[in-house]
């Protein structure tokens, strides 16, 4: 990837950042002050920004113009996956110290308030993607509810909360999960919220039906090769890089994709499942060459 690339990449997550200080953060302040705390540390410790960065760019490429309802659904869907990152770690769960390079929200706030602040965080997505469907022209208002009613139910049991179910209760098994089973687990709980990404940037730009179809294949075989690799990174980075303790996997006793299959061919598959996600992006009706370039990126990425 060019140098050109990674620069035009910094500036977006830079206006990520902007969209989710400006419509994310709330004042600290009432007798629920430090929840609010938690919710604001938890959603501004920094992270890749991929899945509201790759419904921006699905929006624009669509021909989608109103930055109220865009910025919106990008600052929601942020929100959704760090309560899911905020209740992943929980000792109940993964158990895990650090994320984005500083001690988990439960080290920080203790353990009731980061359940409270993932509760917190996923009903306030709602309102704040909500708050844009207020005033729009009745086209405008059918698109948000079709992209409200996708992101209730990928987030949920149909989505990342059942691939999280799958997951915890697939520690400690006397015998490992098959790779069907672990491909279900990663569909569920990495590319449901990717395809939230890719599918709701198109239904709210008012993509067609046959662009959205793509999407969610796209979502689908972007958050495969994605989970793929973190796990991969799980097992061969660092800390420092990663921004998050390595091991994790092996400490629970989870069955992993690297486990399973081992670290050569797994490397292979997250350039199998990303290219069959190019595949069908290069049959959308509409071309962001950026966007692109982002999910070849992934492949490679280290972090
Ligand atoms: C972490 O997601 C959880 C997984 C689905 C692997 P990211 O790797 O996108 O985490 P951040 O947002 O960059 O911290
Ligand atoms: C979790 O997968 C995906 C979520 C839905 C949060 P992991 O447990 O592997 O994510 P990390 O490695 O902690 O980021
Ligand atoms: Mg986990
Ligand atoms: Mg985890
Ligand atoms: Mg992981």
């Amino acid at each position: 990837m060019s140098n050109d690339f990674y620069e035009v990449l910094n500036n977006k997550v830079a206006h990520v950042e902007d969209v989710l200080s400006r419509k994310g953060v709330l004042r600290e302040e009432g007798y629920q002050h430090t929840v609010i705390e938690a919710m604001n540390y938890a959603l501004m410790g920094g992270g890749k920004r991929l899945r509201p960065l790759i419904m921006q760019e699905v929006y624009s490429m669509f021909g989608g113009d109103d930055a109220d309802i865009i910025e919106c659904f990008m600052t929601a869907l942020e929100m959704i996956h760090t309560y899911s990152l905020v209740h992943d770690d929980l000792p109940a769960m993964d158990n895990d110290d650090y994320r984005r390079g500083r001690k988990t929200c439960h080290i920080v706030y203790g353990e009731d308030m980061a359940i409270l602040t993932g509760d917190a965080l996923l009903n306030r997505a709602f309102e704040v993607a909500l708050n844009c469907s207020l005033n729009k022209s009745p086209e405008k208002s059918v698109c948000i509810l079709k992209a409200l009613k996708l992101m209730a139910s990928k987030s949920g049991i149909y989505g990342m909360v059942g691939g999280q179910v799958f997951d915890v209760e697939s520690e400690n098994l006397k015998k490992a999960n098959t790779l069907e089973e672990i491909l279900f687990i990663h569909r569920l709980k990495t590319s449901a919220l990717l395809q939230i990404a890719f599918m709701a940037g198109g239904i709210l730009a008012g993509a067609p039906e046959k662009d959205i179809e793509l999407l969610s294949i796209i979502g689908e075989n972007v958050g495969v090769a994605f989970q793929i690799k973190d796990d991969i990174l799980d097992v061969t980075s660092t800390q420092e890089v990663l921004g998050k303790p390595i091991g994790s996997d092996e400490k629970n006793n989870k069955t992993t994709y690297v486990n399973l299959v081992g670290l050569e061919q797994s490397e292979e598959d997250v350039k199998k499942y990303s290219e069959i996600a190019i595949d069908s992006y290069d049959l959308l009706s509409k071309k962001n060459e950026f966007l692109r370039e982002l999910i070849i990126s992934l492949v490679s990425r280290e972090k």
